[in-house]
């Protein structure tokens, strides 16, 4: 079988924490078979924010995605496993929860863009660069 094994950064927002999804959440990429690395409960920090969410600095929608991000706690999350950075998106589903699939999580559970529920990362590269941003001190296992 090919191996394929990647790391990939989740983070369930603001909105899904104080809705008490993170159970929930949790669960579903249990189900998928992946390795959890890292999680913690946390505030993020307008430095860190500005740094993850550097690529839309300039963008009309930045200030209430940082706003947003730093406005209550996150689940900062690194699961391991095979493909986990596609599967992971498409677990996910669409930015857009209007756009997302029934049975994804955005899907399920949101309704809109700005407080979409959860972040993962785009790509492995975009992976190793925010996972370095949320667990700078590495992974017990
Ligand atoms: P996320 O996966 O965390 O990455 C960037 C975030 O910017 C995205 O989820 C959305 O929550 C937010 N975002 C993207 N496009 C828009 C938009 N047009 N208006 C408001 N927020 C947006």
């Amino acid at each position: 079988m090919e191996n394929n094994k990647q790391k990939t950064f989740v983070a369930i927002k603001p909105d899904a924490t104080s809705r008490k999804l993170i159970g929930q959440i949790i669960t579903r990429f249990e189900n998928l078979g992946f390795n959890l690395l890292g999680l913690k409960l946390m505030r993020v920090s307008r430095e860190l924010a500005e740094k993850h969410y550097g690529e839309h600095k300039g963008k009309p929608f930045f200030e209430d995605l940082v706003a947003f991000i730093t406005s209550g706690p996150i689940v900062a999350m690194a699961w391991e496993g095979q493909n986990a950075v596609e599967i992971t998106r498409k677990t996910l589903g669409a930015t857009d929860p209007a756009k997302a699939n029934a049975g994804t999580i955005r899907g399920d559970f949101g309704t809109s863009i700005a407080e979409n529920i959860m972040h993962a990362s785009d790509s492995p590269d975009s992976a190793e660069r925010e996972l370095n941003l949320f667990f700078p001190e590495g992974f017990i296992v």
